[in-house]
């Protein structure tokens, strides 16, 4: 099933000669790369099948960990970068509410570590977990990447401190690769709970292993819906070698249109602030994917209406050079009036009854509306709600529609080569021993 509604009406008026054949062929060669391994990176598509092929055992031990963990813990720490951190938190905070970081849920409040290598966030971090119960999850399919090394030594050793070594190792879990790496010989030497990351799947495309479902089963949210809609919009793009009703081949040959056209930059905007964090793990997934060889569409994203009144001004009316993607949706989970006020002096009478999302939905309106009269074209996407459901349908309609769109733009979607740059700086700088 596939509840992702196109809206390309504002859209295709700006991409004259987007219903060009050369599109949909192009689109049908790179959707059968995907299907049949034919491409660059073929060895990175174990993610095309994993949600139909991962082992129930996994999911098992998962919710075990778990219901292990939860009742001890108000804070569960999620080491990891790029991949191994931004689908987990994508999911999570779509789904947690907004206030969970502020004690607002029974689930422990997931917070994040080895993204970064700002001194005063590791003395943050130590601070709160001084004062608070906790467990870990050290997550790298590498196991080697410094940023996550680093943070983990620091809250190893805090744990040990805080717990003693033998509680501190049950409250360590580890996701990394499951041959090598680092990372794999201190789990195995301290008897961590350990999680395999399959051989054939990159980082950017992890979040449906235990990558995401670890932190995400952590959360309290449910993992088994988020497979159920991704194995949905598996199907979906599958199954359906139409690029007009595929919608993974349908948003490919838009973007790749668009580029064409003059619009190499794509904006992913939402009107939900619980949605930042998908926009920055699809940043990823794209920019990753596709930037490379010099070519690629630079995916950038925003959070209206906060955006607006910043970002606002540049996309009405500054340089002509991106296109949106609205990730419109239908319905918010909750419901909250505006109420009568007496005085009015305010004059927001005119509003009484009506929900915040009323407004929000007029917003929207009265932005595509805008933005398409200043030429940029708009792409929406709608979904009903935001669920385990369908962001397990968003998570595979996107990674399928990256390795099409990828492919079509002609390059490997699937290595990272670009990011090795700064590593090799920065270890020289560091000294590092044989570099
Ligand atoms: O998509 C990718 O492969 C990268 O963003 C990685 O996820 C990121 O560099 C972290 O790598 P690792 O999980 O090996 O620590």
């Amino acid at each position: 099933m596939n509840e992702l509604v196109f809206r390309t009406e504002r859209l295709l008026p700006h991409l004259e000669g987007f219903d060009n054949q050369q599109f949909a062929e192009s689109a049908k060669t790179a959707r059968r790369k995907v299907l049949d391994g034919s491409g660059a990176g073929n060895d990175f598509l174990g993610w095309r099948d994993w949600p139909e092929k991962i082992d129930t055992k996994i999911v098992e031990k998962i919710a075990a960990d778990a219901a292990r963990l939860a009742p001890k813990i108000k804070i569960f720490v999620v080491i990891g970068i790029g991949g191994s951190y931004l689908g987990a938190r994508a999911v999570i905070e779509a789904l947690q509410g907004s206030f969970a970081t502020m004690g607002m849920t029974n689930r422990p409040v997931v917070v994040y570590a080895g993204h970064t290598l700002s001194e005063d966030y590791y003395a943050d971090l130590m601070n709160l977990l001084d004062a608070n119960d906790y467990a870990v999850a050290v997550i790298s399919k590498s196991g080697t990447t410094t940023e996550p090394a680093v943070a983990f030594r620091i809250v190893k050793d805090h744990i040990e401190r805080k717990y003693g070594k033998t509680e501190a190792a049950r409250r360590i879990i580890a996701i990394t690769d499951a041959r090598k790496g680092t990372l794999r010989q201190i789990a195995l030497d301290e008897g961590y709970s350990m999680y395999e990351i399959p051989d054939d799947i990159g980082g950017r495309f992890s979040v449906l292993t235990p990558v995401g479902l670890v932190p995400i089963a952590m959360a309290g949210l449910d993992i088994n819906a988020l497979l159920d809609g991704a194995r949905e919009m598996r199907e979906v793009c599958l199954g359906d070698e139409n690029p007009s009703t595929n919608p993974a081949m349908l948003y490919a040959m838009i973007r790749q249109a668009a580029c064409a056209k003059g619009y190499p930059v794509e904006m992913l905007v939402n009107f939900m602030p619980q949605l930042v964090y998908l926009g920055e793990w699809w940043k990823q997934l794209y920019g990753e994917s596709e930037g490379k060889d010099g070519l690629g569409i630079l995916p950038h994203s925003a959070t209206f209406t906060t955006d607006l009144h910043s970002m606002g001004q540049y996309i009405q009316d500054g340089q002509r050079l991106l296109f949106e993607t609205v990730l419109s949706v239908a319905k918010p989970k909750r419901h909250v009036e505006i109420p009568y006020d007496e005085k009015n002096l305010d004059g927001l009478n005119y509003l009484q009854h009506k929900s915040i999302n009323d407004i929000n939905h007029c917003a929207q309106e009265g932005t595509v509306m805008a933005h398409n009269s200043g030429r940029v074209p708009v792409l929406e996407i709608e979904v009903p709600e935001v669920s385990e459901r369908t962001l397990g349908q968003l998570i595979y309609f996107f990674e399928f529609a990256c390795g099409v769109s990828a492919y079509m733009t002609g390059v490997n979607p699937f290595n990272q080569p670009g990011v090795e740059a700064y590593k090799s700086n920065m270890f020289r700088l560091l000294g590092k021993p044989g570099v």
